[in-house]
């Protein structure tokens, strides 16, 4: 067929062949450890591929192994879900941090040093300032808003630097981080035997609103927990990016033991279908809820991309990067934790949780909840204060959700 088709019908159309099924309509989960090769040959070659002894041949498909290296639900979500991104490949793991991990793994070794955009999701942060450390990897924050000229003094001065490695926009400040100019930086910097790769966290904005390819990216990196999956039942991630450099990331996978378990795939593939419908909806509802929120007189200050409150660079990135605003928006309210913490305990409908990009709203308290590990000093210089509440907004009627919020707010008065 000529016609170019879009995402939204790819991820039915791509995939999943109902004839490799007993013609089963909508795909069955493959609840099986391992798999039978035809032939020994076949068994050969599909580990030579798994291990990165030799590349797939043009065309081949690889015979079936284990589910620890490859299982056809997680094939299906990752054939599928680069229909949004662009990209060649993806790898599907048990979690966000699984994705993340493996892909910095993959491409940093001892002596190398990955840069950050501070802040980033506290597990990540922990990995950052703890884990890798002690492999004897090297990692600088630079905080959300560096300029160009800033983070390439940063990179010209240190050899070793592997990674330049983004979260946008930040969670929880809501900030974006500026993709094609770390895409500059890293070029301008790269050398022969290394070039340095921009990966970026997309969990906020993607894959619906933001395509981080489109600006350089090297590796897309999610949360599969939160918009894909979708419903708050499962708990998974991805990294996406060109068929060599997401080869190299499964094959840390299959040795680290990160692969998704089918029945999660399975589940994903259901979510995938409705990822498009759920993100627009929860958006349009989000952005009632933040203009309930800016006329709160115990509202201080509203944190979401492309509000005017963002200030003029953050507008421009979001005009260049993102087609959407989301629906995670981040608050502040007038007082420090207890009032936060009043307002917390006193929502119905939302639901007091951390995660986030789930069908119903959740509402946390970032200082003492998901960035609890930063330090003070970290916190404070990445705006993470006290009277800080953060809020995804799902799928329930928006009026009652405002609803919600006033008679908690309303706390305050
Ligand atoms: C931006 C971001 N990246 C990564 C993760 C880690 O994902 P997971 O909890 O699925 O391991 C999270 C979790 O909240 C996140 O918010």
């Amino acid at each position: 067929m000529s016609h170019h088709l879009k995402p939204q019908t790819i991820i039915f159309e791509k995939g999943y062949d109902p004839h490799l099924s007993e013609g089963a309509a909508v795909p069955p989960v493959f609840r099986t450890s391992t798999f039978v090769f035809r032939k020994a040959e076949h068994g050969k070659r599909a580990f030579e591929i798994a291990y990165g002894i030799r590349p797939a041949d043009p065309g081949e498909t690889p015979a079936l192994i284990y589910t620890r290296v490859n299982n056809p639900n997680a094939e299906m979500v990752e054939d599928k879900v680069v229909a949004w991104d662009g990209t060649e490949a993806a790898a599907l793991f048990s979690s966000g941090m699984g994705a993340v991990s493996n892909s910095c793994l993959t491409f940093l070794h001892p002596g190398d040093t990955l840069v950050f955009s501070d802040p980033v999701y506290g597990g990540t942060e922990y990995f950052f300032r703890h884990l890798l450390p002690s492999f004897h990897i090297r990692t600088i924050p630079f905080p959300v808003g560096t300029s160009e000229a800033e983070l390439d003094e940063i990179v010209r001065r240190d050899p070793t630097i592997r990674i330049i490695y983004l979260e946008s926009p930040a969670n929880p400040t809501m900030k974006l981080c500026d993709i094609p100019a770390a895409r500059r930086v890293a070029d301008r910097h790269s050398r022969k035997d290394g070039r340095i790769l921009v990966m970026v966290d997309n969990t906020f904005m993607g894959p619906i609103f933001c395509r981080p390819k489109d600006f350089g990216a090297d590796i897309i990196l999610y949360s599969g927990t939160k918009f894909i999956g979708g419903h708050s039942d499962l708990v998974a991630g991805l990294a996406l990016g060109s068929r060599e450099l997401i080869g190299q990331v499964k094959v840390t996978r299959t040795i680290l033991g990160a692969n998704a378990a089918p029945d999660t795939a399975w589940l994903i593939l259901r979510s995938l279908s409705t990822l498009q419908i759920r993100m627009v909806q929860q958006q349009e509802n989000a952005r009632k809820v933040v203009e309930f929120l800016h006329a709160h007189p115990k509202v201080r200050e509203v944190a979401y991309p492309g509000e005017p409150c963002m200030g003029e660079e953050q507008l421009r990135l979001h005009s260049l990067q993102c087609t959407g605003t989301g629906s995670i928006i981040s608050f502040f309210v007038d007082g420090g934790e207890d009032e936060a913490f009043a307002v917390l305990d006193r929502v119905h409908l939302m639901k007091l949780a951390v995660s986030l990009g789930g069908v119903e709203s959740l509402i946390e308290h970032p200082h003492t909840m998901t960035h609890a590990d930063m330090t003070g000093e970290q916190k404070a210089r990445a705006g993470i204060t006290a009277n800080m509440i953060r809020l995804s907004v799902g799928l329930e009627d928006p009026e009652d959700l405002i609803a919600d919020l006033k008679q908690s707010l309303d706390v305050l008065l």
